[in-house]
């Protein structure tokens, strides 16, 4: 790149920096007035006395042939949910009393060239889902997703979310798109399932920005 014009893009990075134009550093979920309602919904924070009204739909083999991790059984199960760093990105999403499903917020930095990676530092956040299947096709999912995603953007202040998920799993694909999201990638090949195939994968996105104006379509 010519000097004269490497110049004008770090006065123009700097200038962005200055204005606040980067955006702000958003917070964590603890920033969150929990519990949050929707209209049939109660969607809080995991604690560990979740762990039994989760594990009653997580170790259903229907609910687990997708997701990331499956445990054989409840103590390594009990392992995985109580690892701090999953607690504390874990919702669950309660309905008339009853935990019938659970959520995954994981903020993350988004990709950033080095002179400007600190405005790049929990932008963004990975999100996951599943739900007790007795409790499928009444559109729950779809209403703790939809307000996950009010959260994200209006009181996290994220900037992007993300989910991925294997091309296989159209129930959660087409959650992804009844919310809103847009797919973004279509991996050929590049995911390996537990059983050992190679399978192909999708990622969905959502910009605050596209997520604002279908709110206020
Ligand atoms: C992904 C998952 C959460 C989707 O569950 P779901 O029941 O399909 O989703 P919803 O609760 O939003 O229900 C949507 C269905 O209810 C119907 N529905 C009924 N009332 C509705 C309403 N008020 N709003 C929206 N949909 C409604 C929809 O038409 C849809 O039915 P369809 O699938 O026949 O088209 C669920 O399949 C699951 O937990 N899977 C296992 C875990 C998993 O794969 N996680 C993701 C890993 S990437």
């Amino acid at each position: 790149m010519p000097a004269s014009r490497s110049a004008g893009l770090e006065t123009l990075g700097r200038a962005r920096l200055a204005s606040g134009t980067l955006g702000p550093v958003p917070q964590d979920l603890s920033a969150v007035g929990w519990p949050v309602r929707t209209e049939r919904l109660r969607i809080r924070r995991a604690t560990p006395h979740d762990l039994d009204a989760t594990w009653s739909f997580r170790r259903l083999p229907e609910v687990g042939e997708w997701v990331t991790w499956t445990a054989e059984d409840g103590d390594r199960y009990a392992e995985q949910f109580l690892d701090p760093g999953r607690l504390a990105s874990t919702l669950v999403v309660e309905r008339d009393g009853r935990v019938i499903g659970d959520l995954m917020v994981r903020i993350e930095d988004a990709w950033a060239q080095g002179e400007v990676a600190a405005h790049a530092v929990g932008v963004q956040a990975e999100l996951g889902w599943s739900l007790d299947p007795q409790y499928a096709g009444q559109g729950y999912a779809t209403e703790a997703v939809a307000e996950l995603l009010r959260i994200c953007f209006e009181e996290l202040g994220l900037r992007r979310v993300v989910a991925l998920c294997f091309a296989d799993n159209t129930a959660s694909w087409r959650l992804m798109e009844r919310v809103g999201m847009r797919r973004e990638s279509h991996n050929v090949g590049d995911s390996l399932h537990r059983s050992g195939r190679w399978l192909d994968g999708y990622g969905y996105a959502l910009l605050a920005e596209e997520w604002r104006r279908q709110r206020d379509r």
